[in-house]
Parts: structure tokens; sequence; C-alpha cells
């Protein structure tokens, strides 16, 4: 692994993820053992972060970021490559705590970085893609958002708000993380436009997204009106660019 992909860091956000900590911790050490894993904690009110000390505290390869309260998955990711970079990894992997997104698919993910992608994007709506257990209504959401943001950005990506991915290093410092305001989900789409427009490589691999079975999602109506503003405020800044320059 470490031949083929260099030094990998996977980054998992928790908010209130005190029951799924453990077993992602667990599924990621066993699939991917030469990974390392930092998990990004906003002081969660569950104790989440006095778990990931423990867990830190007998693996070598686990570290604990502490972030002083809820700042969002954007602003929680941006710290974590943050460190990562410093750290001196080479690839950089988001994966969601609750189970949603499968360890033992990491693989693939990374295969595809060997294979020459700049990213690596684990997407639900790509043929082989699938979703299991979500209502109708996230699946609705996720769909939408997904044809608002190809339309608007006309980013040739099925799933841009997909949250398990992988970058390498020298992607996100070629993309630049200081100007990056993006606070929630639409960090997602952010990252992805940016990687896009610097003209990287960005390959979607079908990934099975499986809906968490204990906890529960942070996904608001905050997160979703800051998404649909700054996907629209993208999308009719870069216009002129487009139609100067059709594809
Ligand atoms: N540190 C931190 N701070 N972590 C957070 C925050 C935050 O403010 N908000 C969410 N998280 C963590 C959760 O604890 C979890 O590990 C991960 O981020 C994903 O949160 P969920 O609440 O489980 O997201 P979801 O299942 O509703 O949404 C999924 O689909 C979205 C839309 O496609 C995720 O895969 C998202 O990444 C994706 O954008
Ligand atoms: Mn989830």
């Amino acid at each position: 692994m470490e031949r083929m992909f260099g030094r990998v860091l996977v980054i998992v956000p928790t908010y209130n993820e005190r029951q799924n900590l453990p077993m992602i911790t667990e599924r990621l050490r066993a699939a991917v053992p030469e990974a390392h894993l930092l998990i990004a904690d906003d002081n969660s009110p569950d104790g989440t972060g006095q778990i990931a000390d423990e867990l830190a505290a007998g693996d070598d390869h686990v570290h604990v970021l502490h972030r002083p309260g809820k700042q969002g998955l954007g602003a929680a990711y941006i710290a974590g490559f943050r460190w990562g970079l410093a750290e001196g990894f080479d690839v950089l992997v988001e994966m969601d705590a609750d189970g949603s997104h499968q360890p033992e698919e990491l693989p693939k993910l990374l295969d595809a970085l060997a294979d020459g992608a700049d990213l690596a994007i684990g997407s639900r709506w790509v043929p082989g893609g699938k979703v299991v257990n979500w209502p109708g209504s996230r699946e609705f959401l996720s769909r939408g958002a997904n044809i608002y943001t190809r339309v608007m950005l006309g980013l040739p990506v099925r799933d841009a708000t997909a949250g398990f991915r992988a970058y390498r290093a020298a992607t996100l410092e070629k993309v630049g993380l200081a100007d990056v305001e993006s606070q929630g989900y639409c960090f997602q789409v952010d990252l992805t436009l940016r990687t896009a427009r610097h003209g990287l490589r960005v390959a979607e691999v079908p990934i099975t997204f499986v809906e968490r079975t204990a906890g529960t999602s942070k996904m608001s109506r905050k997160i979703i009106s800051e998404a649909l503003l700054r996907v629209t405020v993208w999308g009719v800044s870069g216009l002129p660019q487009r139609l100067r320059r059709p594809r």
C-alpha cells in the first residue's frame, strides 16, 4: 500500500457519534491497516471526543483533532487537511463516521488515484453505485441537488455532494484551502468545482452508501439553504466564462 499510494490519512469528522466511532475505527483499521485515521471532533456533547482519545491511546495510527464547537463539516475537513498536509501525508481521504461509507470500499478509491486521478469520488449516482435504506425524501434531495449542481456549474460529475473521497495531497495544495468559505455539506461541491476548474482529473468510483443504523443525521435546513445559495452564486458568477468557452 505504502509503495503504491504513499502515506494515507483518513479524516473522519464527528459530531455526536459515540455509538459509531469504535465501529468505524475498527473497520477502517482492519480494511486498510496501513492508513492513519484522524478524528476531527467538534466538542460533541455526547462525549465522542473522549472515546476518540481512548481509541488514539491504544493505537499509534489513530489521531484526534479537538475543535472548540460545532463549526460545520467543511471547517472540520479544512482543519483535518491542514493537519495531514503538515504531517506529510500523500493522500487525504474524507469518510463519514456513521458507517454510510464502507471502509472496505476505500481500496477502490485509492486504486483510482493510482490510475491517475487527482480526486477520486465514491459515487452513489454512477452505474454500479447504490444507496441502501435511505428514505425517499433523502434520495430526492440528493438527486435534485446533483442535477441542480450539474446544470448550474456545468460539472461533469454525477455525485458532487458525495462525502467519501480521496484527494492527492498535491491536489489540495494546488487548489488551495485558504479562501474556502463553505461550512456545511456544500463544502463537497465547493472542492469538486475547484478541483475541476484547476483542470485536475476527477474520477467517480461506484460505491454502496448504507444509511446509518445508530445516531442521527446532522443534515438541516441551514445546510440546504447554504448549498442552494452558494451553488447559485457560483453558477451565475461562472456563467460569462462558460458562454465564452462552451464545452
Ligand atoms: N466535526 C463535525 N462538525 N462533524 C460533523 C458536522 C460538524 O459540524 N456535521 C456533520 N458531521 C459529521 C457527522 O458526525 C458524520 O460523521 C459526517 O459528518 C456526516 O454527517 P451525517 O449527518 O451523517 O450526514 P448525512 O448522512 O446526512 O449526509 C451524507 O450525505 C451528504 C449529501 O450527499 C454525507 O455523506 C455527506 O458527506 C454528504 O454531503
Ligand atoms: Mn450519515
